[in-house]
C-alpha cells in the first residue's frame, strides 16, 4: 500500500519542475493526480514523462488539466473536476512565477508587480479557497493543502526580485493563517474530550507551506 493510496491529489505548475517531480511521488504513493498547468503542450509531455515513471498508473488516474491559476473561474472548474473522482484530498498550490523584469524598489515595473501577485498570491488564494469548499462538500474529515512559497519569504534576496519575493511572503503568511482558522474542520466534535493538540495532529483541514532553495 502506498501512503496516497484511494487519494486525489492536484497539482498546479505541474509540467515541470517541483510540480512534475512531486506528481511522480504522489503517484507512486498511489493518488490519483490531476496534473494542471497553463500550457497544453507542456501538460502533455509530462504525463508521458509520470507513465514512465509510475508502475502503478494503471490502477490510478492520472489527467492533465489546463488551468490559468490567477483565474478563480479556471481554478473553480479545476477542483470541480475533481468531484467526479470524489473530492479532493490533497491540494499542491505550487504554480508561481519569477519575471524576467521583476527586479528592486525602483526599476519592478507595475504591471510586473500585479502579474506576479495575481498569479503568485491571488493563485494560491484561489486554489486554498474551492480546495475547502470541496472538502465540505464531500464531507471530508481531513485535507491537505500545501502552498509553495519560498526561502525568500524568510530571508529575502540578495538578488533583487522584490515582486516575487513580496508575493512568496504573502503565500506563507496566508498558509499560517489559514492553518489555524481551519485545523478544527472536518472531525470537531464538542461531546469528546480531545486535547487541542491531539485535535490538530489528527484530524482537520491541514495546511502547510513549503520554502525550498534555490533548485535547478
Ligand atoms: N526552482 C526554485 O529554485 C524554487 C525555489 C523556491 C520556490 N520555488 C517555487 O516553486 C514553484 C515551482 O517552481 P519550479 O522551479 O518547479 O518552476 P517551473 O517554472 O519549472 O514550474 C512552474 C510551472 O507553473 C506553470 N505556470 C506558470 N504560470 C501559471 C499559471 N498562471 N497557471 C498555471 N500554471 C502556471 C508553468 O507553466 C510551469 O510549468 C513556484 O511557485 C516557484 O516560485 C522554486
Amino acid at each position: 500500500m502506498g501512503r496516497l493510496e484511494g487519494k486525489n491529489a492536484i497539482v498546479t505548475g505541474a509540467a515541470g519542475g517541483i510540480g512534475l517531480e512531486t506528481s511522480i511521488l504522489m503517484a507512486r504513493e498511489g493518488a490519483s493526480v490531476l496534473l494542471v498547468d497553463i500550457s497544453k503542450p507542456a501538460l502533455d509531455k509530462a504525463i508521458e514523462q509520470l507513465h514512465e515513471h509510475v508502475p502503478n498508473a494503471s490502477a490510478i488516474k492520472l489527467e492533465p488539466f489546463v488551468c490559468d491559476v490567477s483565474k478563480e473561474d479556471n481554478v473553480k472548474a479545476m477542483v470541480e473536476y475533481v468531484d467526479a473522482w470524489g473530492g479532493v484530498d490533497v491540494m499542491f498550490n505550487n504554480a508561481g512565477i519569477m519575471h524576467a523584469n521583476d527586479a528592486d524598489a525602483i526599476d519592478t515595473p507595475e504591471e510586473i508587480w500585479d502579474l506576479t501577485h495575481d498569479i503568485n498570491v491571488k493563485g494560491v488564494w484561489f486554489g486554498c479557497k474551492h480546495a475547502i469548499l470541496s472538502l465540505r462538500r464531500h464531507n471530508k474529515d481531513k485535507g491537505s493543502i500545501i502552498n509553495t512559497a519560498s526561502v525568500v519569504a524568510l530571508v529575502g534576496s540578495a538578488t533583487p526580485q522584490l515582486a516575487y519575493t513580496a508575493s512568496k511572503g504573502a503565500v506563507l503568511a496566508l498558509t499560517r493563517e489559514l492553518a489555524i482558522v481551519h485545523a478544527k474542520e472536518g472531525t470537531y466534535d464538542d461531546s469528546k474530550d480531545v486535547k487541542p493538540n491531539q485535535l490538530i495532529a489528527t484530524s482537520g483541514f491541514r495546511f502547510n507551506a513549503l520554502c525550498p532553495a534555490p533548485l535547478k
